[in-house]
């Protein structure tokens, strides 16, 4: 069951791609397009394209494409139907009742009623009897009842079914529960348990408001410290942060990114309403890229240990490429930043408003970094630095930048800045002569499709694949031709199997009157959809005449019938009758 062609129709007609793109991305306009910076990758030249006649959008440098739909269902992470749902709202249109299938829809709204409970029930846990344990670690840990009842914190007490004969008597099923990952199956496979038991618990909430996850922390030192919730269809760790919510309310344009629940708690209630923090993995592009939507800049607040200083190491880049400017937090004596603040008692909030606002910029911290591994009194280990940091500074992309901190150097150590930018263009060279070996290696590997998971014939068959992608892109442009297409080429004589299912979808569309691309994103999913976009852009250059098409058409029929004879032996009638039918229609 789908949504009426119809009403999706409408719904696009009354939902501008550019104006709902607008919202997420910065566009300006390039000749007949709009153009902006990616925001599915990280990118610092825009090569995001909103085709405002056709209502599509493509990303060159990603391969995103697809329908306002599919925008907004990658944007703002939804199902279809929860995408359509917001759109619908968005343009005031009513929904057609009774004639989709939103099951998913609705397990994902009956687990997020479910945590909402859960974490009312957890918070209320900690003020009775039963909580005091949970409720004295927190003010153990400095917190007050204010920053409580501001984070949702809560407990879960240690009988295993507490939480699950709540939540059951307030009418959710088993397997919403255990969909939302709040109770897990007994091995018997009789009835479920609690998830979370004897832990002080910190619910997630998503920017819109819902309670799309949890973490909980043993009190004592057992393992694992902390507990998460796992991936549900409303929570995937490594595409949330922590106290994003909070963060983006704070008024600030800054992010502070910290390693830990317990970092972003203590640095808020020391006047930081922008932390955030990573769910236990190390950060991500997509979480880079969440923040790049609230914040101009990033303050990277890990532990001052040695771990902590790898995962800087590894967030500068991710970030960076996100297209955010970095700061490092250099916090005294090893500590992470919830240390830090109670080490230094009542002074705490400002002792940490002090380093914040000392923090330096990345390129500083590894120029710092760099420094503590060379001996700088002996002039080899001075040379040995200098040309380190010439290929740390040729790496940075704005000229500006890259002469700012040269020059700074060069005055430092009192060498010739000549000298030190033919080194750094030596490293620029070598990085530039090493991008293209891997973007050379890159192409081979995509012209012969070797990788690609989506179309794993594409390797297999790479003459007839091609050929197939060019009928599919003209039909698509050209569906005045369906008819004539249709008797030239049977969907039995393509060899991809990914290019014969769209062949037989979007001609029997086009034989049906309908728009070819309408319903797309209800039938394929969303990576199928934005190949067929991505098929279109490769094609949108190529003439369409009759000549084209004949080539084509050729290419694909020479294909079809190199089938072994070897093959033919061991074919079943089926296969056999439709091996002739091929080879007939081959020789007209
Ligand atoms: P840390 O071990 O640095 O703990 O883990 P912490 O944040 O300082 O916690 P406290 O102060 O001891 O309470 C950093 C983060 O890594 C994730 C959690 O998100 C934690 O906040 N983590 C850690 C886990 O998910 N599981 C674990 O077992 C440990
Ligand atoms: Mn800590």
């Amino acid at each position: 069951m789908a949504f009426p062609e119809g009403f999706i129709q409408e719904l696009k007609a009354r939902n501008d791609i550019t104006e709902v793109v607008s919202g997420y991305v910065s566009l300006r306009r390039r000749g007949r397009n709009m153009v902006g910076l990616c925001p599915f990758h990280g990118e610092k030249t825009p090569s995001f394209n909103v085709y405002t006649e056709d209502d599509h959008f493509y990303c060159f440098g990603c391969g995103a494409g697809g329908d306002v739909i599919s925008f907004i269902m990658r944007i703002e992470n939804l199902d279809y139907v929860d995408a359509v749902k917001l759109l619908a709202q968005r343009a005031g249109l009513e929904l057609p009742e009774n004639t989709y299938d939103d099951s998913m829809s609705k397990l994902r709204k009956r687990i997020f009623e479910a945590n909402r409970e859960a974490a009312r029930f957890y918070y209320k846990s900690l003020y009775e009897p039963v909580g005091r344990e949970g409720l004295d670690y927190l003010h153990g840990r400095m917190l007050s009842d204010r920053t409580i009842r501001h984070f949702g914190l809560g407990f879960a007490d240690d009988d295993w079914s507490s939480l699950t004969s709540h939540l059951k008597s307030l009418g959710f099923s088993e397997r919403e529960l255990t969909a939302a990952n709040l109770a897990v199956p007994r091995r018997s496979g009789n009835g479920v348990y609690d998830r979370f038991t004897n832990r002080v618990m910190f619910p997630i909430i998503d920017v819109r408001g819902n309670v799309i996850a949890f973490g909980g922390r043993i009190m004592t030192d057992q393992k694992p410290k902390y507990l998460n919730t796992s991936d549900t269809p409303v929570f995937k760790k490594s595409e949330n942060l922590f106290s994003l919510n909070n963060a983006k309310n704070s008024g600030s344009r800054t992010l502070l990114l910290c390693e830990g629940y317990m970092d972003v708690i203590a640095v808020s209630q020391a006047g930081f309403s922008n932390a955030v923090a990573t769910l236990g993995t190390a950060l991500t592009g997509s979480q880079a890229l969440l923040m790049k939507r609230y914040a101009d800049e990033v303050i990277i607040c890990y532990d001052a240990d040695e771990a902590g200083q790898k995962a800087t190491a590894r967030a500068i880049p991710i970030l960076r490429s996100a297209g955010l400017p970095v700061r490092v937090l250099n916090i005294p004596n090893g500590k992470d930043p919830d240390e830090f603040i109670r080490s230094q008692g009542a002074d705490g909030p400002e002792a940490f408003k002090r380093i914040v606002e000392r923090s330096g910029n990345d390129i500083d911290y590894q120029l710092q970094k760099l420094r503590s591994d060379y001996n700088l009194e002996a002039s080899d280990g001075k040379v040995a630095y200098l040309e380190a940091a010439a290929k740390l500074i040729s790496s940075l992309s704005s000229a500006i930048e890259q002469d700012v901190y040269a020059s700074k150097l060069c005055k430092e150590f009192g060498v010739d800045k000549v000298a030190f930018r033919s080194q750094m263009q030596r490293q620029i060279k070598r990085r530039s002569r090493e991008r293209y070996k891997k973007e050379q290696q890159q192409a081979r590997a995509q012209l012969s499709g070797r990788g690609d998971r989506l179309d794993t014939d594409r390797s297999k068959v790479p003459r007839s694949s091609s050929a197939e992608e060019a009928l599919l892109a003209y039909l698509l442009r050209s569906p005045d031709s369906a008819e004539h297409i249709a008797r030239e080429i049977s969907p039995e004589q393509f060899q991809n199997a990914l290019m014969r299912r769209y062949y037989q979808y979007f001609l029997s569309r086009i034989q049906d009157g309908k728009d070819a691309l309408n319903n797309l994103s209800a039938d394929f999913s969303a990576e199928e959809a934005a190949r067929v976009y991505q098929i279109l852009n490769k094609h949108s250059g190529v003439a369409l005449t009759k000549r084209s098409l004949e080539e084509i058409i050729k290419v694909i029929r020479e294909e079809s019938v190199k089938l072994k004879r070897e093959d033919v032996g061991g074919m079943s009638a089926e296969e056999l009758n439709a091996y002739l039918l091929k080879k007939r229609n081959t020789k007209n």
